[in-house]
């Protein structure tokens, strides 16, 4: 039985952390076990936002890659492209621009937030609420059966889920209704016990040294009510403790548990402890990273195999579509 398909993208705006890691990427290497995946980097998608420097992208695309194949996504198991190697996208999202109402996207909860938040940005414009329909091409594309995504990114499925119905009841069924398959968001805080985010520069990040992972989290902040050594500490508000749920094996986990209430263990062990293990754990990556940047003529020709067997799709995909709209 063939398996089925799932889709998702990610924009390349900056460089991976640890959030992402065990937020998207840990979900999708599991996800690689049952599912045939695309995966893509979101080219088109960053230049909504970033168009006024528009260069920046093009640094973090084989970076992206590098970061995947390091995590373990295996481009032989799943196919990696890149969104603007594959020019069916516009197409369809043209196509697909045409029966989308706009109501359906000026209520988007993500556009107007993002409004908000980005005003800087100048993103009043036409492409920055078409995202949306944009990201349903890429969908629908590849007929996927399933997306994952982050809560931040549910309402978007929403959408396409709505607008591949509409294209099946005015055209034939073509396409999947898609469902989305929730990630669950990183326990993991920043640094600083706020989200994870390039922007708060809290992070830590892939591609970041031993040295500065480790002096990272040594600046960490521990339950702020334990000033002394001597007094009883909460695992539960100290922002240390989901790494340790992550990092560390579980006789540690409990022991943390256990003592830390009562003082019987200090931050700074608990610290140190931590370091190592977060460092133990992403040795091998570091490790592959390095090795695939030393080969970027070959993280190149691995990208554009996956560009050409998502073209192939892509192209199948269209004439279908050009035939049932009667082009
Ligand atoms: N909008 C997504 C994000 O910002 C990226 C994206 C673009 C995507 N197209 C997609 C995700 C299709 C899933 C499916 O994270
Ligand atoms: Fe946090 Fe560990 Fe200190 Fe407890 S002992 S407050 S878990 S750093």
């Amino acid at each position: 039985m063939e398996r089925k398909r799932i889709l998702s993208g990610m924009r390349p705006t900056g460089k991976l952390h640890l959030g992402n890691l065990h937020g998207a990427l840990m979900n999708w290497k599991e996800l690689q076990k049952d599912y045939q995946c695309f995966f893509f980097i979101a080219d088109w998608h960053a230049l909504t936002t970033e168009y006024k420097e528009p260069k920046a992208i093009h640094e973090y695309i084989l970076d992206m890659v590098i970061d995947w194949m390091s995590v373990g996504l295996d481009p032989e198991v799943s196919t990696f492209f890149l969104q603007s190697a594959v020019k069916e996208h516009a197409e369809l999202h043209l196509i697909l621009s045409m029966i989308t109402p706009l109501s359906w996207l000026e209520r988007n909860p993500t556009y107007k937030e993002q409004q908000q938040e980005l005003e800087n940005k100048e993103i009043g414009t036409y492409g920055f609420i078409g995202y949306p329909v944009l990201q349903a091409a890429d969908i629908m594309m590849y007929k996927a059966h399933a997306v994952p995504v982050g809560i931040d990114q549910a309402p978007h499925v929403e959408l396409t889920r709505e607008i591949a119905r509409r294209f099946n009841f005015l055209y034939g069924e073509v396409f999947p209704v898609p469902d989305t398959l929730l990630t669950e968001t990183s326990k993991l805080t920043g640094l600083d016990g706020r989200k994870m985010s390039k922007s708060y520069n809290n992070a830590v990040f892939l591609d970041d040294s031993i040295e500065e992972i480790r002096h990272k989290l040594s600046q960490m902040v521990t339950d702020p009510q334990r000033a002394r050594r001597q007094d009883p500490g909460n695992p539960e508000v100290c922002i240390l403790f989901p790494f340790h749920k992550i990092y560390s094996p579980q006789e540690r986990i409990d022991e943390i548990e256990r003592e830390c209430p009562r003082a019987g263990i200090g931050c700074v062990d608990c610290k140190k402890w931590l370091i190592e293990k977060v460092l133990d754990a992403l040795k091998p990556i570091k490790e592959k990273r390095e090795y695939w940047t030393q080969r970027l003529p070959e993280v190149r020709s691995i990208l554009k195999a996956g560009n050409d067997r998502a073209r192939t799709f892509a192209l199948n995909t269209m004439e279908e579509v050009r035939q049932v709209i009667g082009f």
